[in-house]
C-alpha cells in the first residue's frame, strides 16, 4: 500500500515508519523537519499548516498516517498548538476526501478524553474509561486532539473517508526509556492527584498504526480507539488511585470484569482495540524492565 506518513521524523513516526517498511508499505514521509539520512524512504519537506502543502504530492497514497503535531502543551505557546493540531489535521483530510484516499489513521491522544497526563482530573463516569466515555478536554492540547477525532468523524460522516483515531497514552521512547525506568526502580510513591500512569511503549504504538491501516473496518466508518500498556505506573492499584482522587460518595464504579484479576490495569479499556484491530500490547512494566537492567 502507498502510505504517506505525516510527522515520520518525529519520535513515534520514526519506529513507525520502520514498521511499515518491514511491512512491505511504500511509505513518504512528510514533516516540516528533515527525515534523517538513511531510512530508506522518499522525504518531504513541508508545513502542514500551510493549506495547500500536500496538493503538491505527484499523486495521492492509499492511505495516511498522520502524526504531525506539537506532541503536548508545553512545548510551544497555546496559539502554535492550536493553530498547527487543528489546521494540519483539518488539512490531511480535506486532502483524503478531495483526492480520494481511502483511509486516514490519525495519531490522537488519550487526551482528548480530558484524563492525559496534563487533564484536570474531572470524575470519570466509570473506569475503565472507554470510547464510549464523554471527552472533557481541559486545555488546548487536549481540545485540539478532541476536535481532530471529531474533524475524522465528521469526515467520514460527510465524505465517505474512512477515518481511525487511536488515543494512545504518554508514549515511552528512545531516549526516554532510561529516565521512565529509573524513575519506576527509585523508591517512593506515585500516587499523585489526578495522575493515570498510564503509558505505552513506541513500538506497541507502531503495530497498531500498522494494524489500523488494514483493519477490516466498513469503508466510509469512524472508529476510535485506545491504546495503552497493560499496567499503569502507579505504586497502588487502579482502584485505590481512583478513591484518593475521588473519595466523595458514590464512589467511581469500577468494571470488576477488567480489575478483578489486575487491579493495577490501566484507567484505559483497550477492548475495542483488542477486537477491531486484533492489536494488543506487547510491552508491560515486567518486560521493559527485563530488557532494560
Ligand atoms: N509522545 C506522546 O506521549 C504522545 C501521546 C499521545 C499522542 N501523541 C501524538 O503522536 C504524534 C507524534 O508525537 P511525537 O511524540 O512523535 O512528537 P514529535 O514532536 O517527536 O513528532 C512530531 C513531528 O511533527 C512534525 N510537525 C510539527 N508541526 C508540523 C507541521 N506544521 N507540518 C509538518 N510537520 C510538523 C515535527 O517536525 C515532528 O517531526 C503527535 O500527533 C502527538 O500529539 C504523542
Amino acid at each position: 500500500m502507498r502510505v504517506l506518513l505525516t510527522g515520520g521524523a518525529g519520535n513515534i513516526g520514526r519506529v513507525t515508519l520502520g514498521r511499515l517498511l518491514e511491512a512491505g508499505h511504500e511509505v513518504t514521509v512528510l514533516d516540516a523537519a528533515p527525515l534523517p539520512e538513511g531510512l530508506g524512504t522518499a522525504s518531504i519537506v513541508a508545513d502542514l499548516t500551510q493549506p495547500f502543502a500536500l496538493d503538491a504530492l505527484p499523486q495521492p497514497p492509499d492511505a495516511i498516517v498522520h502524526l504531525a503535531a506539537i506532541p503536548n502543551p508545553f512545548v510551544a505557546t497555546w496559539d502554535r498548538v492550536l493553530a498547527v493540531n487543528m489546521l494540519a489535521t483539518f488539512n490531511v483530510l480535506r486532502y483524503a476526501a478531495e483526492w480520494g484516499v481511502r483511509r486516514v489513521v490519525f495519531g490522537s491522544s488519550e487526551s482528548a478524553s480530558g484524563w492525559g497526563i496534563h487533564g484536570r482530573f474531572y470524575r470519570p463516569d466509570y473506569l475503565p474509561i472507554d470510547e464510549k466515555h464523554r471527552d472533557l478536554p481541559s486545555e488546548v492540547y487536549s481540545y485540539s486532539k478532541s476536535f481532530g477525532d471529531q474533524l475524522c468523524a465528521g469526515y467520514s460522516r460527510e465524505h465517505g473517508l474512512t477515518t481511525l483515531a487511536l488515543r494512545y497514552t504518554y508514549v515511552v521512547y528512545e531516549p526516554h526509556y532510561a529516565g521512565f525506568l529509573g524513575g519506576i526502580r527509585a523508591e517512593g510513591r506515585r500516587d499523585a492527584r489526578g495522575a493515570t500512569y498510564a503509558w505505552i511503549d513506541v513500538r506497541d504504538v507502531a503495530e497498531a498504526i500498522a494494524l489500523a491501516l488494514v483493519a477490516d473496518v466498513p469503508a466510509g466508518s469512524h472508529e476510535a480507539f485506545y491504546l495503552t500498556a497493560h499496567d499503569q505506573y502507579g505504586t497502588v492499584s487502579t482502584g485505590d488511585l481512583a478513591r484518593r482522587n475521588w473519595p466523595e460518595d458514590p464512589q467511581v464504579p469500577l468494571d470488576e470484569t477488567y480489575y478483578g484479576d489486575e487491579p493495577f490495569r490501566s484507567f484505559f479499556d483497550i477492548r475495542k482495540a483488542e477486537a477491531l484491530l486484533g492489536w494488543t500490547p506487547a510491552w508491560d512494566l515486567g518486560r521493559l524492565l527485563h530488557e532494560r537492567p
